[in-house]
C-alpha cells in the first residue's frame, strides 16, 4: 500500500513527546513490511534546511479564501532501510512555521494562529501529492494538528473539480488519537481558514459549544480511527475519561479500536545501547550495575549498589500526575525522599511551577536530583541505571517509558490506567508474579504507599525483584506486531471508505 503519514512531529526532526517516536517508528515498521510509506510534517524553524533537499518550484495551498505559497523539502528517514526507505517531506512556510516552538512558546503556549497553521498544513498534504504526482491509498493522520486531513478528504478532495473522479477517489483515511487531552479547540471565527463551507462545519461536527473542534471533526470524518492502546480506547468511551468526546467516539464504535504502540528496539535495547557503559541482558545483568554506578556519579549521588534508585522522565504536565507527586505542600515526592532509603532522579521539563518545585526539592534533599531539560543520553542512562521507574499518570494513552523500563530491567511503578495497565502486571507477593507495582487512585498517599511497597520488596524480597526484572526484560514490545494491526486497519478503511454522493 501507499501510505502518507501526516503529523506535526516525527523523530529525529521535531519532538515534544511520544507522538514523534510513534510516527517515525510505525512508518519504518510498515516500510519493512513492504509498504511505500511517506511522512509529511511542517518545516519548523529548528529543522535545518541545509540538511534537506529542496523540491523544485513553489507550491500554492488554498487557505482562507486565497492561497498561501510554500516550499517543500525532503529527505529519507534515518535508519529506515536502504531497500525501501521512508521519505519525509517538510512543508516550508516562513509565516506559519518559521518561529521557535511547535505549538507555542513559553510566553504564548498555544499560538493564536494555530487553527490557520494546522489547517494550512492539512491542506498542503493534498497539494504535496499533486506536486509529486504520488497518490496514497491511505492518508494516516495523527492527533488534532492533522485531524483535518480526513475532513478534507471526505468533504472535497475525493472529488474532482466539477464532481468527476478526483485523484484521491480511491484513498481512505485513518485517524490515530495519541492524546485525547489535546483537541485543537478554537473560536469558530477562524473557521474560514479551512476553506470549507458552513454546511460542512455542522455535517462534520466541528461545532463544540460555540467553538470549533478540529479533533472532533476528524473523529467524525475518518474512515477508521484508533488510539494507542486497547485500555485507553475503552476508557475514552466513558464520560469521565472521554474529555467530552466520548459521545463522538461512541458514535464511531464500529470503527474505533486500540492498537498498542511499539518501541524502537534499534534504539532502546540494553544489549546495544551506545549511551550505556556496558551492554546487559536478562541473563547477564552486570552491565546494569555499571550503568547504575555511572548514573549515581553523573547526578552527584552516593555510589551505592544497595540503595534503590527511582527514575522518572517526561513532560511536567497535569496528565503525568505531577500535582500529586510534586505539589508544593501536599505532593508525595518530598515525604518519599524523607522517609525512605532511596535515591530519586528526575529528568524533564514543562509547567514552570513544577520545574521550580523539582529544583527546590533538589536543593533541600540530598537524595533527590532533578535535571530540567531534554537529554537523549541521560534518558538512556536513567532507563539503564535506575531500579524503579515512576509514572503516576492521571491518564496515559500508551506511554513509552514504562516499556523502555521493562526491557531495561527497571521495574515500573505506575498508575493502573490506559497503556500502563496494558503493559505492566502488578506484583504478586505470594507468587513473585508481575513486572511492576501498580495503584488505582491518583492520590499522594497512593503514590507514597506504592513506592513504599516497591522499596520494601527491594530490601526484603530481592529474589522477587530479580525474577520480575528478568520477566520484564523478556517482553516483546517491537513494532512488528502493531504494524501488522495497522495494516489490517488500513485494509478495513479501504473497504469501508465512505464516498458521499
Ligand atoms: P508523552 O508522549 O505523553 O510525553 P510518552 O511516554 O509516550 O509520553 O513519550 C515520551 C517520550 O519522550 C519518550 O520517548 C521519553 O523518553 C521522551 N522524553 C520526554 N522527556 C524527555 C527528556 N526530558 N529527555 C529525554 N527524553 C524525554
Ligand atoms: C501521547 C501520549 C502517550 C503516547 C504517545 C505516543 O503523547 O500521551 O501516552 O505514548 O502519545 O502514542
Amino acid at each position: 500500500m501507499k501510505i502518507l503519514m501526516a503529523a506535526s512531529e516525527a523523530v529525529p526532526f521535531a519532538k515534544t513527546g511520544g507522538l514523534a517516536d510513534a510516527v517515525s517508528s510505525l512508518s519504518a515498521a510498515l516500510a519493512s513490511l513492504g509498504h511505500e510509506v511517506r511522512i509529511v510534517i511542517p518545516r519548523y524553524y529548528r529543522i535545518d534546511r541545509g540538511t534537506l533537499k529542496k523540491l523544485e518550484g513553489a507550491m500554492g495551498v488554498p487557505s482562507g479564501g486565497g492561497e498561501e505559497w510554500c516550499a517543500v523539502y525532503t529527505t529519507e528517514l534515518p535508519g529506515s532501510g536502504k531497500k525501501n526507505p521512508v521519505i519525509v517531506y517538510f512543508i516550508d512556510h516562513e509565516g506559519f512555521f518559521g518561529r521557535e516552538g511547535i505549538y507555542g512558546n513559553p510566553s504564548e503556549p498555544d499560538f493564536l494562529d494555530n487553527p490557520r497553521r494546522f489547517s494550512f498544513f492539512c491542506r498542503s498534504c493534498f497539494q504535496l501529492c499533486r506536486k509529486i504526482d504520488w497518490y496514497p491509498d491511505i492518508l494516516h493522520a495523527h492527533d488534532w494538528p492533522a485531524a483535518l486531513v480526513p475532513v478534507f478528504l471526505k468533504y472535497g478532495e475525493r472529488y474532482g473539480v466539477s464532481g468527476e473522479q478526483g485523484s484521491f477517489a480511491g484513498a481512505a483515511s485513518v485517524l490515530t488519537i495519541h492524546n485525547l487531552g489535546y483537541q485543537g479547540i478554537y473560536s469558530k471565527d477562524s473557521f474560514s481558514c479551512t476553506n470549507l463551507g458552513w454546511d460542512v462545519f455542522y455535517q462534520a461536527g466541528f461545532d463544540d459549544w460555540n467553538m470549533m473542534n478540529f479533533l472532533k471533526a476528524g473523529i467524525n470524518s475518518a474512515d477508521k480511527l484508533n488510539t494507542v492502546s486497547p485500555g485507553y480506547a475503552r476508557e475514552t468511551l466513558t464520560a469521565s475519561q472521554g474529555f467530552r468526546l466520548s459521545q463522538a467516539l461512541n458514535g464511531r464504535l464500529e470503527d474505533y479500536s486500540g492498537i498498542l504502540n511499539g518501541i524502537d528496539t534499534r534504539v532502546w535495547n540494553p544489549q546495544k545501547d551506545k549511551f550505556l557503559p556496558a551492554p546487559f541482558s536478562s541473563s547477564e545483568l552486570g552491565g546494569k550495575a555499571k550503568a547504575k554506578a555511572l548514573l549515581q556519579r553523573r547526578f552527584g549521588l552516593k555510589e551505592s549498589p544497595e540503595t534503590p534508585v527511582i527514575g522518572m522522565i517526561g513532560r511536567l504536565a497535569e496528565q503525568k500526575g505531577i500535582g500529586e507527586l510534586f505539589g508544593p505542600s501536599y505532593g508525595s515526592a518530598w515525604s518519599i525522599c524523607r522517609d525512605m532509603d532511596i535515591q530519586f532522579i528526575f529528568l524533564g521539563s514543562g509547567d514552570i511551577w513544577a520545574e521550580n518545585e523539582t529544583l527546590s526539592l533538589s536543593s533541600r534533599l540530598s537524595n533527590f536530583k532533578a535535571h530540567i531539560g531534554y537529554s537523549e543520553e541521560l534518558s538512556h542512562l536513567i532507563e539503564g541505571g535506575a531500579d524503579f521507574f515512576l509514572m503516576p499518570s492521571r491518564y496515559e494513552p500508551c506511554g513509552l517509558n514504562q516499556m523502555y523500563s521493562l526491557v531495561y530491567g527497571t521495574l515500573p511503578i505506575v498508575r493502573n490506567t490506559g497503556g500502563l495497565a496494558d503493559t505492566v502486571e502488578n506484583y504478586n507477593q505470594e507468587t513473585a508474579g508481575g513486572t511492576g507495582f501498580m495503584f488505582d487512585d491518583l492520590t499522594p498517599s497512593a503514590i507514597y504507599n506504592t513506592v513504599g511497597w516497591a522499596v520494601w520488596a527491594w530490601y526484603n524480597k530481592p529474589e522477587d525483584i530479580l525474577t520480575m526484572r528478568r520477566r520484564g526484560m523478556k517482553k516483546d514490545f517491537s513494532w512488528e506486531k502493531s504494524a501488522l494491526q495497522y495494516e489490517d486497519l488500513y485494509k478495513q478503511a479501504l473497504e469501508k471508505k465512505e464516498v458521499l454522493t
